[in-house]
């Protein structure tokens, strides 16, 4: 054979070796049951290009160490700083996930979406609006400043504390209804639960460390109680809120939670409808404005997604109507943002065309 053709042949075997690992992953390899329409991609090629987008992002940003674990709660400062897990879910309930996304860490401030969520599901958007405030602060998530009346929301005279930061974020908990502590707390676990599609834990050790040491947050909660925010028990609302940060996830939880906002309110997984439609795009109004704290333009200028951060290292992200996303790392940047998970997602969703902002006229 000539030394040409050898070599044409060498790389069409390549080629193909490559393609069959590469395109279609075994643990996704199942034959594409559509016939795209013209201009569409096949099914599995969809796939592939999802678990792809995933797999380079976890490869490209595995070995940064920029960054620093949150140590105001001491607990987190021992959470495995190379913790990395990246968990993307589509609204039709498809999971495609890079590194480790079994160990759970706390949610932490990304809980405040789903209680939140919870409030305007049980008592209408205007809920928030009018007793918390949907602007975003501009102050740091545990500031004051916003309390004391930087802005009042228009007919309510309450502040623009916003639910995504402590203050409104431990009003919002204060008002998921019951009778007792018991009672209320079922309820928001009970609501996690279903955005995550399992039962999820108080990570305990997390818990004890925060509450040892959230006295600002219980200042916090005082001093709602005594501008008549928090209508009552403001210890019971500072508990509450301590205990659903302390709760365990880990990236396919958080994925599936953000897939259930991508998907109407309705959890890919399980099927089951968590939240209102209707309700959904005022959460991620919220998100959008004020999700990564002061960085929360600066993502949208690149991402287009609505987010949510927390201490704990986890990020989520929704393309609406099309997917879910998460990653974890402890690491955060200065502005208390995790730095592999903010890259990780936004290299993902850039690849995917996930940004909302950046849809096309059909
Ligand atoms: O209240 C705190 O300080 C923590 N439980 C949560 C902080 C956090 O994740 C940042 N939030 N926006």
């Amino acid at each position: 054979m000539k030394r040409e053709n050898r070599s044409l042949i060498r790389s069409l075997v390549a080629v193909t070796v490559g393609f069959g690992l590469i395109i279609v992953p075994l643990s996704q390899a199942k034959p594409p049951v559509q016939t795209p329409k013209p201009g569409e991609k096949p099914v599995a090629s969809v796939r592939c290009d999802m678990q792809n987008a995933v797999n380079a992002a976890y490869a490209k940003f595995k070995d940064v160490t920029e960054g620093k674990n949150a140590d105001y709660i001491p607990v987190l400062a021992k959470v495995d700083p190379n913790l990395f897990g990246i968990a993307v879910v589509t609204v039709d309930g498809k999971v495609y996930t890079s590194g480790n996304i079994t160990t759970e860490v706390s949610i932490q401030s990304i809980s405040k979406v789903f209680t939140m969520a919870q409030v305007i599901q049980e008592q209408g958007p205007e809920s928030i609006e009018k007793r918390i405030g949907v602007d975003a602060t501009g102050a740091r998530f545990n500031s004051i400043i916003a309390v004391e009346a930087v802005k009042v929301v228009a007919g309510t005279g309450a502040p623009e504390m916003n639910a995504l930061v402590n203050p409104g974020a431990i009003s919002a908990t204060s008002m998921v209804t019951g009778a007792n502590a018991d009672e209320v707390w079922k309820k928001i676990i009970g609501a996690y639960d279903d955005y995550a599609g399992r039962p999820l834990n108080v990570l305990q050790e997390v818990y004890k460390s925060e509450s040892e040491t959230n006295q600002r947050n219980q200042a916090i909660g005082a001093l709602m109680f005594a501008y008549g925010y928090i209508k009552s028990n403001w210890q019971q609302a500072v508990d509450l809120y301590t205990r659903q940060c302390s709760v365990g996830v880990n990236a396919k939880d958080l994925a599936t939670m953000a897939a259930t906002l991508a998907n109407s309110g309705k959890n890919p997984i399980t099927g089951k409808q968590i939240i209102d439609e209707t309700n959904v795009p005022r959460v991620l109004a919220v998100m959008a404005t004020a999700g990564l704290y002061d960085d929360s333009g600066k993502w949208l200028y690149h991402t287009g997604l609505p987010a949510k951060s927390g201490v704990g290292g986890g990020i989520i992200a929704v393309s609406p109507g099309k997917f879910g996303i998460a990653a974890i790392s402890p690491p955060l940047d200065a502005a208390g943002n995790s730095v592999r998970a903010q890259r990780a997602i936004t290299a993902i969703s850039n690849d995917l065309g996930g940004n909302p902002l950046a849809a096309k006229a059909k």
